[in-house]
């Protein structure tokens, strides 16, 4: 049996893989998160791989506040980028294979059209730089792996965007909400089942390989939340906003939209639409 160690199984994606597991019988899944098991513990990492036969590694494990990594940028370095360094020497040691999730945000968002795989990066942020640092670490080791990227991730765990505007929605006579950046919402109950299909398809699969994943179609942050009011049927007012008149700590690429044609072609993966996937979400938050 094989078997498949998922690290940061707490977070959104995480949980969202906790919940497709036991769709994928032929496997044996192992899930661990803070505080038994941190990524920054070199020695306790180790000596868990020492003990532990694992066949491929799920690393949904990062830092993932985008304004306080530029103020904590040596936390946010040591777990998106160092941990991810030693996942890459351990895996040469132990032989495991690796799946690592990486972000639209290690572009600069200048593109008009959608950002392919080979697309080079050029982060504008300490959160996007870390993650592609460790991107660039893997594509070294050259360690059998996957790094998909993905954007603007949400679901009923833990904290998002949608989550926020949900209960903003109810709470709130007016919200104002960024209109100029673009990008892919993407369910992360999607992406999980979709790497899962993916392993399935090819678990021995060898060499590195990048993937895009988001759900079809684009948007704004404002565009998002409008639908969000819609399926809620709310009376709240949505006003748009330019990125301008919210200044926030870390600069946010404009335009981020991912080319899925890769994983599309390869896995016959095809995702829905954001719309649907944020009525598939709504109704499990409700
Ligand atoms: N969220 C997005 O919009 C988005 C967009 C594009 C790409 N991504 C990428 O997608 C992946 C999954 O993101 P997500 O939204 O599911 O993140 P998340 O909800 O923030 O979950 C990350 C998980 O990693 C854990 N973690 C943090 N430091 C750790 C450490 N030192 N050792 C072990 N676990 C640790 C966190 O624990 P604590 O909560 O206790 O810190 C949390 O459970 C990440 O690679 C992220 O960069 C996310």
């Amino acid at each position: 049996m094989i078997k498949v160690l998922i690290i940061g199984a707490s977070g959104q994606l995480g949980q969202s893989f906790q919940y497709w597991a036991p769709h994928f019988p032929g496997y044996k899944f192992l899930f661990k998160d803070l505080p038994e098991f941190d990524l920054m513990d070199q020695m306790a990492v180790s000596a868990y791989f020492m003990e532990t036969s694992i066949n491929i590694v799920i690393n949904c494990a990062a830092y993932t506040a985008v304004d306080l990594a530029e103020k904590e940028q040596d936390l946010a370095k040591k777990v998106n980028t160092d941990a991810v360094a030693l996942l890459c020497d351990l895996s040469k040691k132990h032989q495991f294979k690796l799946v690592h999730f990486s972000t639209d945000y290690v572009f600069d968002g200048t593109a008009n059209a959608p950002y392919r795989e080979d697309h080079p990066v050029n982060p504008i942020g300490v959160y996007g730089k870390t993650k592609a640092a460790a991107e660039a670490i893997i594509q070294a080791a050259a360690i059998d792996s996957w790094i998909i990227r993905t954007s603007w991730l949400f679901s009923p765990y833990g904290k998002n965007f949608v989550k926020t505007i949900f209960s903003l929605l109810q709470n709130k006579e007016k919200i104002d909400v960024v209109s100029d950046q673009t990008g892919s919402p993407t369910y992360a109950m999607d992406l999980a089942e979709a790497t899962l299909k993916a392993i399935d398809q090819n678990p021995e699969f060898t060499g590195v390989h990048r993937y895009h994943f988001s759900n079809s179609g684009e948007t704004s942050w404002y565009g998002l939340a409008v639908e969000i009011k819609k399926l809620n049927h709310s009376s709240c007012r949505v006003n748009p906003l330019t990125t301008a008149d919210y200044p926030t700590a870390a600069a946010r690429p404009k335009y981020t939209v991912l080319s899925g044609e890769k994983i599309k072609k390869e896995f016959n993966l095809t995702p829905r639409s954001w719309e649907s996937a944020l009525e598939a979400c709504l109704k499990k938050i409700k």
